[in-house]
């Protein structure tokens, strides 16, 4: 594996060398490098820096000017308005950077960080016995993108799967299973469709009697108690529901085109057994205190209705424990088991508060503390095209499985249009790539904690914001380098550069910084605005520079050079965002 320092980097340090040599006495050398319309680089920082060292700013950038070293990298720097400075870099240093982050296919010369930590992701958190829903959609995509890209930092990511597999509602599911053994057919006999209507039907089944049936309404809540009380048979009864709706939830991530592994399910159920000491622990340290029966947190700034302070429950009056307790086990489990260093949940906003109260119950225990963090990225709604919540026509929520199936079959048609030479089977192959791909990129191109439209047509549009966009930028690139034959992508250091080139050149060179700042901020639509504008910029060299029918034999092999930088840094990026480039579309 090679390193390569980026472009950037190597100025930044260039010019915080020549500022620490100006102002030796300065605490802070950052030059604030950006990238910029007016040249490659612009350095705003001098003006604050001066300021504080009460320097003349257009003075002590000329100093700068004075001191920096320059050659290789910089080609041109020189001051502007008030003490910019603006910085030039050299076609060389574009052309030798790239070629070496072309020599490693892998990584692009972007090394791991130092000192990875360990981030366990909670995602994809669907509930047994339920159907997924769209919220579910959300958790999934997200959390696997944000693992895709923190991996690819060097961080260690463990993934939790933190399903709804226990609580009160189970005794009502078990007791109506109990008493009509074989309602649910074992789970290796079905598919995901049939498992979730078999567990439909038995939900359905069992409410009904619920509802009208006082007697076995008693039952059903014994069953809760044999449920918690670890009795065997109705464990047996319990497991049954979770096999048969794993079952479902492998089909519905399948289609997704997402890995989803067996010993990372890991549902609230899992945390029963610590649950009686978190809350024993909490409750001797004074952290949680008994009121009305219930141990419960209080926090001074979370207050309800008639300004009365709202408590986390840990333990209800009875004794039970629910949600609250899980979490606050996990915790415990994560920190001291998986040896996390930061958690990270992906989380509907909607429970924002609940997390809110967990982590800082969780950090008066000592649980969370400033090496041992907690996040929820409380992610948005899904809306309909009308800007409402997405719901079908009758109003009901939308089934997961229609709306990818939906997405699939516009992709198909896109394909159909486009495609000359590609058979049926092609055709479906590319279709799933390319809809399940564009609901990915739909979901990851806006900011988690916003709202966003769920809106097929826009989706699959090949103009614009697209996953489907970036997917034909790399087929057509792929399409070119097969066309070139036996001509091979070379690099030619000696070339001047097109501005088209080196603008495309210099964003190239920025996809490792832009993977870092996206995964430290937890932020996918930053990595997506890097390639859509990737795609751009290629898009823009392609019309201005003949690939093929450059000047030079050299010209050619160094634009096909570009070319395939371009599409490796494409599927690169794509790959960490969980969504397929195609070789042909
Ligand atoms: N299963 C929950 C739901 O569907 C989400 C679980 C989120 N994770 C957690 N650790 N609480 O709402």
């Amino acid at each position: 594996m090679t390193s390569v320092t980026s472009l950037s980097d190597s100025v930044q340090q260039r010019l915080a060398a020549a500022l620490t040599a100006a102002l030796p006495d300065a605490d802070s050398a950052d030059p604030l490098l950006r990238r910029s319309d007016r040249a490659d680089f612009q350095a705003n920082g001098i003006l604050a820096l001066a300021k504080k060292a009460k320097a003349n700013p257009r003075e002590l950038a000329t100093q700068v000017v004075g001191r920096v070293e320059s050659g290789d990298v910089i080609k041109e720097i020189e001051v502007s308005g008030p003490g910019f400075l603006n910085i030039t870099i050299a076609d060389r240093a574009i052309t030798e950077t790239l070629a070496a982050r072309y020599a490693d296919a892998d990584r692009l010369g972007v090394p791991p960080k130092e000192k990875p930590g360990i981030t366990v992701v909670d995602y994809a958190q669907p509930n047994v016995a339920k159907e997924m829903h769209v919220g579910h959609l959300r958790s999934a995509v997200i959390g696997d993108a944000l693992r895709g890209m923190l991996d690819f930092t060097g961080e260690r990511t463990i993934g939790r799967h933190h399903i709804g597999d226990w609580g009160t509602q189970f005794g009502m599911l078990i007791q109506y299973l109990f008493e009509h053994p074989g309602e649910l057919a074992p789970a290796d006999a079905v598919d995901g469709e049939q498992a979730m209507s078999n567990l439909n039907r038995v939900y359905k089944a069992s409410r009904a009697v619920f509802d009208s049936d006082e007697e076995f309404k008693e039952r059903a809540r014994k069953r809760v108690v044999a449920l918690q009380s670890g009795d065997k048979e109705t464990l047996e009864l319990w497991q049954q529901f979770v096999d048969e709706s794993k079952v479902y939830f492998y089909s519905v991530f399948e289609k997704l085109d997402m890995e989803i592994r067996d010993e990372e399910i890991v549902g609230e159920s899992a945390y029963n057994d610590m649950m009686p000491e978190t809350a024993r622990l909490l409750e001797e340290s004074g952290v949680a205190v008994r009121s009305e029966g219930a141990l419960v947190v209080f926090f001074d700034e979370i207050r309800g209705k008639d300004d009365q302070p709202v408590p986390l429950i840990v333990q209800k009056a009875d004794g039970g424990f629910g949600y609250a307790a899980s979490d606050l086990s996990a915790i415990r489990d994560r920190v001291t088991g998986l040896h996390a260093t930061s958690l990270l949940y992906v989380v509907d906003v909607r429970q924002s508060l609940h997390f809110k109260m967990v982590f800082e119950t969780a950090r008066r225990a000592g649980w969370l503390s400033d090496e041992v963090t907690a996040h929820n990225m409380g992610y948005g709604t899904v809306l309909g095209a009308d800007g409402k919540p997405f719901k079908t026509r009758e109003g009901e929520t939308v089934k997961l499985e229609d709306l990818l199936d939906e997405a699939v079959e516009r992709a198909a048609e896109v394909v159909r249009e486009k495609a000359q030479d590609l058979s049926e089977a092609e055709i479906q192959e590319r279709a799933a790539q390319v809809g399940i791909g564009a609901v990915k990129y739909a979901d990851l191109s806006t900011s988690p904690s916003r709202d966003y439209k769920f809106d097929l047509d826009q989706m699959v549009s090949l103009n614009g914001d697209t996953s489907v966009y970036l997917q034909y930028a790399y087929a057509r690139i792929q399409s070119i380098l097969r066309k070139a034959g036996e001509t091979k992508p070379t690099a030619h250091p000696e070339l001047d550069l097109h501005e088209a080139e080196r603008a495309l050149g210099l964003h190239l060179d920025a996809f490792g910084d832009t993977v870092f700042e996206a995964a430290a901020e937890y932020a996918p639509h930053k990595l997506a605005a890097y390639l859509y504008q990737l795609a751009s910029l290629y898009t823009s060299f392609y019309d201005r520079c003949p690939v093929l029918k450059a000047d030079s034999p050299a010209q050619v092999e160094n634009r096909l050079f570009l070319c395939d930088m371009t599409a490796r840094t494409l599927h690169k990026g794509m790959a960490l965002l969980s969504i397929r480039t195609p070789e042909r579309l």
